[in-house]
Order: C-alpha cells, then structure tokens, then sequence
C-alpha cells in the first residue's frame, strides 16, 4: 500500500468519523432522540472501522510474499497504524548518537498518532461551524430558553387540567360550558340530597342567601372538596376533579336568588357577596 493510499484513507477515515458526529450535536440540537442519533452514529463508526480494517488488510497482503500478515489480521493492523519498524530493522533507523549507552530511534511519527492531530483541527471547524455558524454559540442559553419554554407549556397543561385550583385559588368561571358542566355534574351527584333545583331536602337550600359554612366560591367550594362527613356531606375530592368541582361550585353561585319549587327554610348564617363575581 503506497503512502499516498494510507493518507487518503487516513483522510476519508477521520472525514466521515467526524462528519458521523457533527450529524449527531446538530440533531441532538435539533430536538432528536439522542438515543436513536448515538446508535445510527455507532453503527457507522464500527461498520467503517471494519471495512478499513478489511482493506488494511488486502493491501497489505499485496505486499506479503509467505503470506505471514494475513495469518495475523490484528498484526498487520497494528503495525499498519504505527508504522512501526520491525526489530530486525532497527539498526537502520537508530541515530548515531549514543548517550551513556542509551541511543535513539528515529521512527516516523506514527500515523494514529497523526490522526488525532489532524483529527482534532478537522473537529474544531465542524464544532465552530455546527455552534458558532449555523448556530449562535449560546448552547446552554438556548437550553434554558427551551427547558423555560417546556416549563411553561406543561404548567399551562396544568392548569387546564385544574391542577392549581383549591379553596385558595377558586374563582367563579362564569361561561355556558363551564355553567353547563357544573349543572351536569350537579344534577348526576348532588340532587339526590339538594333538589333538582337547589331547593335543599336532606342537604340545605343552596339557591338563598344563607349558608352554614359561609357562601361565596371559596367557601362552597371547600364545602364540596372536603365534605361535611358528620352531617351526611361526603368528601367529593376523590371523585370530582377540581376543574369539575370549580364547575359545579360556580353552577351553585349561579342558582343564588332563583326560585325553587319547594325552598327549605334557611339554614345557617345570612352571607353577603363582597363583590358579584367572587
Ligand atoms: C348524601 C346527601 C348529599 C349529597 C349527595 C350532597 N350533599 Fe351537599 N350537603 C349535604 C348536607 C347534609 C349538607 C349540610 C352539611 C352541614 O349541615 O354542615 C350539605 C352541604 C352542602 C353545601 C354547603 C351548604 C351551606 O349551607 O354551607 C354545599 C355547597 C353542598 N352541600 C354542595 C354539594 C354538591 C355540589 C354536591 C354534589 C357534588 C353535594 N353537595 C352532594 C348532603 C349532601
């Protein structure tokens, strides 16, 4: 194998190793699995590997007359990837200097070597032009900005599923699909105790200005997450979500000051709104 043959594919080897790997930041930066990346990457390094090794090895038995290299594939890798001078052949490359019976070889800088010089240099202008070209360079403030953005996206999920309402937080969400779900969960759950209209029967008169456990969002909606367990009021949080309980706690805000069938009297403390929407 001539010289200029083992360059080339020293060449052809690093280009397409370090091409395998800038494919890999640029998609990983890209938002691909990086799992999926690194096994393609994988695959193509070692099927290169092999095939070099395999070629490695033709040429050099072009070379070998008693056939001896090719009985040792790894040998003739070896000694193609150091280019090492066999021990019989030493003398002709030692120096004639001689320093207190220590002399020197003069070996070629082994090629292995060389690739990962030249290797390095060849890295270094993909990385600056996958971060720095293409890309602006902010690698890790990009990765803020992405994570900050996942942040706010599944916080925004939460709060669509009603993760973040409680007593503390409740308000009265007065739209028709919000009414209509709270008047559908309420006639499924509650009408047994509290009448198809609110009028009360074993549970109080939801639609009058009095109320035992005060009136107002909050104070219904705690009634319903936690219940009056004593008094016959279960515990609803383990049934309704507190989407679904905002829901049917807005529909009860709305019953105030309608006119039930057959009202039962008022119970509890009379209870003024501060303001109409809370
Ligand atoms: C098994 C009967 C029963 C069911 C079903 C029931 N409740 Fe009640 N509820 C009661 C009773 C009894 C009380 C009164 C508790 C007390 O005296 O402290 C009450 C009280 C309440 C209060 C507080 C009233 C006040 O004056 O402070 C609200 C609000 C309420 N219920 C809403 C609901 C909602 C909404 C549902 C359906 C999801 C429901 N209830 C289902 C029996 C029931």
């Amino acid at each position: 194998m001539k010289q200029v043959n083992k360059n080339i594919f020293a060449f052809i080897f690093f280009i397409t190793l370090l091409l395998n790997y800038s494919d890999l930041f640029a998609e990983t930066n890209a938002g691909y699995d990086l799992n999926y990346v690194m096994k393609i990457s994988l695959i193509v390094t070692v099927l290169f590997i092999a095939i070099l090794m395999w070629l490695a090895i033709i040429y050099s038995e072009k070379n070998d007359v008693n056939g001896e290299i090719l009985k040792s594939p790894l040998k003739s890798f070896m000694k193609w990837l150091t280019r090492s001078v066999p021990l019989e052949k030493e003398e002709d490359i030692m120096f004639h200097h001689d320093f207190d019976g220590i002399r020197e070889l003069d070996n070629r800088i082994p090629p292995w070597f060389n690739f990962l010089f030249y290797g390095t240099i060849f890295f270094s202008i993909i990385y600056m032009i996958v971060f720095h070209v293409v890309g602006d360079g902010n690698v890790q403030d990009n990765e803020y900005k992405l994570e900050v953005q996942q942040a706010a996206f599944e916080r925004e999920m939460l709060i669509r599923s009603g993760a973040f309402i409680n007593e503390e937080t409740v308000t009265f969400v007065n739209d028709v699909a919000t009414i209509s779900e709270g008047k559908e969960v309420f006639s499924k759950n509650c009408v047994a105790c509290h009448a198809n209209d609110g009028g009360g029967g074993v549970g109080p008169n939801l639609t009058d200005d009095y109320w035992i456990h005060g009136g107002g969002i909050k104070n219904i909606f705690k009634v319903i997450k936690y219940g009056v367990p004593a008094k016959g009021m279960i515990s609803w949080q383990t049934q309704l979500d507190p989407s679904k309980m905002q829901a049917v706690a807005s529909y009860i805000i709305t019953l105030h000051g309608t006119k039930p069938a057959s009202p039962k009297k008022p119970e509890g403390n009379f209870w003024k709104e501060e303001t109409t929407t809370n």
